[in-house]
């Protein structure tokens, strides 16, 4: 049978949603392209993040996502940012070897050594999947993509792992320029590159995805956190003592509880962990149970943060999987910038302290086509809320041979134009059965058709994607019963 996510992937390729890169070469594994149906609601999903997410003392740039070595050399990512990886002695296969073990024990194991990997390996007589063949050791293999610039005097440079390097780098510049004053958050939305060991499973592994960060720079002895409004809020969290006896079972705590019992230990961590639930459950109107913060265990926060939460959503038939990854990245950044750099990032007397909220754009979009697939007709169709929709309206002819109806058609486009801009397409490609259920595909929420009652009396049905029921409307009306 289908799986859910082969049913999405599906429908992407044939709407054009988003498909993999350079196919007719036979693709890049984790490379993937957005056509314009897929862009357009990226770029919506940016909007209504930025709306909600980007402050009054915030402040956008975009880097870029080429950096030279001395960059992440300095950030520790050239050193520390890799995975366990080993290859089959026999028929080569690769497997990233956590993966691996997690798959043929069901235990979790990221964060442990590699030798402790390679013990479990040898002590589990775990082989190839493939052809049952001997494993090599394992050894660390860096996860970033590496290029050169220059012709005879290359050198070397990567292409970023996280949209936030550009931020720390930048960091001095922006804050004087934009006049800045403690705390203040730098945000950035845009690609970043990871060279993963296995790229799966459409948009949730990829090799080159889009990122959502924000960079809030504070000072650890006096937040300044507007926190109070969001004290009384609950979010479902699964604690570290949960994962340790190995329970799936979350616990809702009040932001308050998180700050006074020191799990969260940043006022600013904790405002953005509020913000999140915030957004995807009255926002995206995600159901609360489908999400969880876990508060990632010791042994697997990342080198340069002090403490994580990541924030999952449950995958149907795949599972949990984190779309938002929050760090408390305290002053390491900006400190092994200044050692390295030998430029004072100091500001306002001390070197400021970090919480850093990173979203995935791809992860999102995928999690929101699981929530709003439906299965209830003929054909696939997705309930989008309408700040997501591709667009809002589609305008149909009724019928495709007769000229004056098609003319009219055009105008009605034309008219909905001024009011909804390049929210609003034409199309007259199929007969309107198909029409409307290739409008249901994309999420489509209002089809307009124009019919022969139209060139009597300047009416249009107007037909509701949800109910599919049709009302009658006269066309000067279009833009107020829709706004
Ligand atoms: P995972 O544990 O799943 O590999 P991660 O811990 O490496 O994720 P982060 O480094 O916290 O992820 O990155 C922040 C966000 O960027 C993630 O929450 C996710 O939404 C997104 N992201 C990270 N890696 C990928 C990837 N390979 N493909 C798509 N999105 C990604
Ligand atoms: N900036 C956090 C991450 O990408 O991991």
């Amino acid at each position: 049978m289908e799986s859910k996510l082969d049913k999405i992937y599906n429908l992407c390729l044939k709407r054009g949603i988003i498909f993999p890169t350079a196919e007719i070469y036979g693709s890049l594994s984790g490379f993937f392209d957005y056509g314009e149906i897929g862009l357009r609601i990226k770029q919506k999903l940016i909007k209504i993040w930025k709306r909600f997410f980007k402050e009054e003392n915030f402040v956008e740039i975009e880097g870029n996502i080429i950096l030279p070595r001395k960059v992440v050399e300095a950030s520790g990512h050239l050193e520390r940012f890799s995975d366990p990886i080993t290859r089959c002695k026999k028929c080569k296969k690769i497997y990233r070897a956590d993966n691996l073990i997690e798959d043929v024990l069901g235990i979790f194991v990221e964060g442990k050594s590699i030798e402790e990997l390679n013990e479990i390996i040898k002590k589990n007589n775990i082989r190839c999947l493939e052809c049952n063949g001997e494993l090599e050791d394992v050894k660390e293999f860096n996860l970033m993509l590496k290029t050169f610039i220059g012709s005879l005097d290359a050198i070397d440079a990567y292409l970023r792992p996280e949209t936030a390097q550009n931020i720390f780098v930048d960091f001095k510049r922006i804050a004087k320029a934009y006049r800045k004053k403690l705390p203040f958050g730098i945000i950035q939305i845009g690609y970043s590159f990871r060279n993963e060991i296995s790229p799966r499973q459409f948009l949730i592994r990829m090799r080159s995805f889009t990122q959502a960060e924000i960079e809030l720079f504070f000072n650890p002895s006096d937040e300044k956190c507007p926190i109070e409004k969001y004290l009384d809020i609950k979010i479902p969290i699964l604690t570290r003592e949960a994962q340790r006896k190995k329970e799936d079972k979350v616990e809702f705590f009040s932001i308050k509880e998180l700050i006074e019992k020191n799990i969260v230990k940043s006022k600013w961590q904790a405002y953005f962990l509020a913000k999140e639930f915030i957004f995807f459950t009255e926002i995206l109107n995600f159901p609360k149970e489908k999400l969880r913060f876990r508060h990632v265990l010791e042994e697997e926060t990342p080198f340069y943060s002090a403490g994580n939460f990541d924030l999952e959503y449950y995958f149907d038939e795949i599972g949990w999987k984190e779309i938002v990854g929050n760090a408390y990245r305290t002053d390491y950044d900006l400190s092994t910038h200044m050692k390295h750099s030998k430029e004072n990032l100091s500001f306002e007397g001390i070197i400021p302290h970090v919480v850093e909220p990173s979203f995935g754009i791809d992860r999102i979009i995928l999690a929101i086509f699981f929530e709003k697939l439906r299965e209830d007709r003929d054909w696939l169709w997705f309930d989008f809320p309408k700040e997501i929709a591709p667009y809002l309206i589609a305008v149909f002819p009724l019928v495709r041979n007769k000229e004056e109806i098609i003319k009219k058609a055009r105008e009605v486009y034309e008219f909905l134009k001024k009011y909804f801009e390049d929210d609003v397409i034409f199309d007259v490609s199929d007969s309107i059965g198909k029409l409307y259920a290739r409008a249901d595909e994309i999420g489509i929420p209002y089809c307009i058709t124009i019919d022969y009652q139209t060139l009597q009396d300047n009416t249009v049905t107007i037909r509701n994607r949800n109910t599919k029921e049709q009302i009658r409307v006269k066309i000067e009306e279009i833009p107020k019963i829709l706004a």
